[in-house]
C-alpha cells in the first residue's frame, strides 16, 4: 500500500495515440474520502487518463497508483478495488433494474450471501423502491443515471470514478446525485469526477483543470478563483485559463 493515505497517485503520465499525446506529464493525487473534480474541454484528455487508473488502458509514460495498486501492473487489482461510471452509462436497456444490477454483482463477484441485501439497499438508494421490475428504458434519466451509480459501487469500491456521471441531467436530479456522492465520500469513499457544470466543480474540495493533455491549474475552488482576479465565478475562471495556456 502506498502511505500517506493518499489513494490515488499519478506521476508524469503520459499516453499517446501514435504521435498525439492525449495525456501529457500529468500528476496529481487524491486522499481519501476526498472529491476530487477533474475539468477541462472536450478533448481535454480526462476520460483517457481516466481509463488509464481504472487499470482498461496501458500508460505509454509514467506511473501511477489507486487504492495501493500499480496502474502498470497491477490492472485486475485495481478493477476490483474501484467503481466506474462511464460517459455513456453502461445499462443493459432491455433489461429490469433488478436485472441491471444482478449482471453488476455478477461482474463484480459480490458474495451472493449478501447480494440480495446489497441490491435493495441500491434500489433504494436509487430511489426505485417498487420499480424492481421495470424495463430500464423506461426510466427517466434520472434514475437511470442512479442505477448506473448503483451498479458501480455494489461491491463497496473505496475508489469511485465517475466520468460526467450528471450530463444532460436535470438541476434536481443533479442536485441529489451530488448528495448521494457526499454520502459515499464521507463514508470513507475517495471520488474523482469529471464535470462541464462549475456549478458542480463548486461542490468539489479539489480541482484540476486539463487542457491539450496537460494539467493547466490545481488546488480548492477557492484557490481557482484567486487565479484570476475579478473573474466573477468559476466559469470566468475557467475559460480565462484556457485563454491563456491558447496564446
Ligand atoms: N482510442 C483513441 N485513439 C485516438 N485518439 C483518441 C483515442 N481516445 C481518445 N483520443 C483523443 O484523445 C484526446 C483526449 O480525449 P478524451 O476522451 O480523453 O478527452 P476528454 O477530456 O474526456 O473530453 P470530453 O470532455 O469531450 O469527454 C481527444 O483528442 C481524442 O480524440
Ligand atoms: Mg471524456
Amino acid at each position: 500500500m502506498n502511505n500517506n493515505n493518499s489513494t490515488i497517485t499519478v506521476n508524469n503520465l503520459t499516453k499517446r495515440f501514435g504521435s498525439f499525446i492525449a495525456v501529457d506529464d500529468v500528476s496529481f493525487e487524491v486522499k481519501k474520502g476526498e472529491v476530487f473534480g477533474f475539468l477541462g474541454p472536450n478533448g481535454a484528455g480526462k476520460t483517457t487518463t481516466i481509463r488509464m487508473l481504472c487499470g482498461l488502458l496501458d500508460p505509454d509514460g509514467g506511473s501511477g497508483s489507486v487504492a495501493g495498486f500499480d496502474v502498470k501492473k497491477e490492472s485486475e487489482q485495481i478493477k476490483a478495488s474501484i467503481g466506474y461510471m462511464s460517459q455513456k452509462f453502461s445499462l443493459y436497456e432491455d433489461l429490469t433494474v433488478f436485472e441491471n444490477l444482478d449482471f453488476y454483482a455478477g461482474v463484480y463477484d459480490v458474495d451472493p450471501k449478501i447480494r440480495g441485501m446489497r441490491i435493495g439497499e441500491i434500489i433504494k438508494m436509487a430511489g426505485l423502491v417498487g420499480r424492481e421490475g421495470e424495463l430500464t428504458s423506461n426510466l427517466a434519466l434520472g434514475f437511470k443515471q442512479r442505477l448506473a451509480l448503483g451498479g458501480a459501487i455494489l461491491h463497496k469500491p473505496p475508489v469511485l470514478f465517475l466520468d460526467e456521471p450528471t450530463s444532460g441531467v436535470d438541476p434536481r436530479s443533479r442536485k441529489n446525485f451530488w448528495k448521494l456522492i457526499y454520502q459515499l465520500a464521507e463514508a470513507g469513499t475517495t471520488v474523482l469526477v469529471t464535470t462541464h457544470y462549475m456549478t458542480e466543480a463548486e461542490f468539489c474540495q479539489k480541482l484540476a483543470l486539463m487542457y491539450q493533455g496537460k494539467i493547466i491549474a490545481s488546488g480548492t475552488p477557492a484557490e481557482f478563483k484567486n487565479l484570476v482576479p475579478g473573474a466573477a465565478d468559476l466559469d470566468e475562471v475557467f475559460v480565462s485559463l484556457v485563454e491563456r495556456e491558447r496564446k
